[in-house]
């Protein structure tokens, strides 16, 4: 079955399965066509400004009140929310691992949830956690919802079927996915096996960043954002419903699906993006700007220019510039830096940062290409250069991210990180030449 998309980042979508089963004109008819419940998310505070303000009205069988019953406790050791402190007793550092292991047992999306980082504070709604996620099962009567952000779902392996109360979206990896604070879906996978990214936003939502004199074009453009048309189940038989609720699970048994949004209009909704439509701007004569030029959403802080969380890419691009250190230069950061790669190579790591590893560079701490990487740049010759088969990504937060002991003694951690760096010559020598024998 194919299923079908809206384009633009915001919009105010309308979409209906059967005919007349969206309202015109009003929200909340007396009696709605179908029999239906009129239902309204709120994905901002009813007062928000009118360009946060989100929410949409959802046609549905049954109201989401008769998707739960009496809640019981429920365990996701591994999915870890800030403030998560004192986890482990490793000490600061530059922190690099190889892939996060796959399950051996039966494990769908919402327990293959490994933590890595957390950062900020979930009750106070500010900061994030960064998780990888290893699957094997689809989920098939269990439903989730996350009460403490949203969900930014970047594949690595294997694609996956988000089949949300909002709709379906198909998802590869090279795609991302957005999904709202609150809003209900299971996870299904395509392949076998899948791993992948996930940014859990605790504060305002992601948004596209403000261009600035780059002007209305590149970068992320807001058609090429996607997101689903309404699509439902009427499945009367026993399904579950997990929460995640102020960083602890809850679990309420349904003899039917939530699943049963047959129309809704609105502009809270789950979208999904194809990173190959981003259109990096960048340096065409020396230097080369921050990176934050490869903003593909931004999740404001309250502050201003001050990401609570900024998902950034680094896509496939020209390096043309003159006289330039073409790799990323040395740098500290008032930022934390948790970095991974969908495919492909990095540019300021020769090895080491594989395909479904990350790297962390946390709140002031030094890093930058490593000595082979270093050598190659200083010595290149500077013609064009396309930099080919390679996603690399970042969340960067305001926030230090603090490790998880999931993260600290997972065996993938590579104890020798730090010593990609230790070839790193003095060439000072008192001559303007330096000493690059
Ligand atoms: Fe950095």
């Amino acid at each position: 079955m194919a299923f079908s998309y809206m384009p633009g980042f915001g919009n105010d979508f309308e979409t209906e399965t059967l005919p007349g089963s969206l309202p015109q004109g009003r929200n909340s008819p007396q009696r709605p066509a179908y029999g239906l419940y009129a239902e309204q998310l709120s994905g901002s505070p009813f007062t928000a400004p009118r360009g946060t303000n989100e929410r949409s009205w959802l046609y549905r069988i049954r109201p989401s009140v008769r998707h739960t019953g009496r809640f019981k406790p429920a365990s996701y050791p591994l999915w870890k929310s800030a403030p998560n402190l004192g986890d482990h007793e490793l000490a600061l550092g530059q922190y690099r691992w190889n892939p996060v292991p796959m399950p051996k047992e039966p494990t769908d999306f919402i327990a293959g949830m490994r933590s890595i980082t957390t950062a900020g504070d979930v009750l106070g709604q500010t900061g994030m956690a960064a998780h990888v996620y290893v699957a094997n099962r689809s989920m098939v009567d269990d439903h989730f919802f996350n009460a403490d952000g949203e969900l930014l779902v970047v594949p690595q392996i294997g694609s996956l079927r988000l089949v949300t109360e909002m709709g379906v979206i198909e998802l590869r990896p090279g795609e991302i996915a957005v999904l709202p604070r609150g809003l209900v879906f299971k996870v299904e996978l395509v392949d076998e096996t899948v791993r992948g990214y996930v940014c859990e936003n605790y504060g305002a939502k992601l948004t596209l960043p403000d261009r600035g004199p780059i002007g209305a074009n590149c970068l992320a453009n807001p058609r090429d954002f996607k997101t689903p048309c309404a699509w439902f189940e009427e499945k009367e038989t026993p399904c579950r419903l997990i929460v995640k609720w102020c960083g602890q699970f809850h679990v309420t048994e349904l003899d039917h699906s939530p699943l049963d949004v047959v129309a809704w209009h609105g502009n809270y909704s789950p979208y999904k993006y194809d990173l190959a439509t981003f259109s990096p701007v960048g340096a065409i004569l020396f230097d080369h700007p921050d990176p934050s030029i490869f903003t593909v959403l931004t999740a404001p802080s309250g502050e201003e220019g001050t990401a609570n969380i900024d998902f950034v890419i680094f896509p496939p691009r020209w390096l043309v510039a003159e006289n330039t250190f073409r790799p990323p230069w040395y740098h500290r950061n008032i930022m934390s830096e948790f970095m991974g790669l969908i495919h492909g190579q990095y540019d300021a790591k020769e090895e080491g940062f594989v395909p479904g590893g990350i790297s962390l560079h946390n709140l002031m701490l030094a890093h930058g290409p490593d000595a082979s990487g270093f050598e190659k740049a200083s010595r290149a010759e500077l013609k064009p250069v396309k930099l080919d088969n390679t996603m690399a990504f970042m969340f960067e937060t305001r926030f230090p991210q603090m490790l998880t002991r999931y993260a600290a003694e997972v065996e993938t951690r590579q104890d020798n990180y730090i010593d990609c760096w230790a070839d790193l010559k003095k060439r000072f020598n008192g001559t303007p030449e330096g000493d690059w024998s």
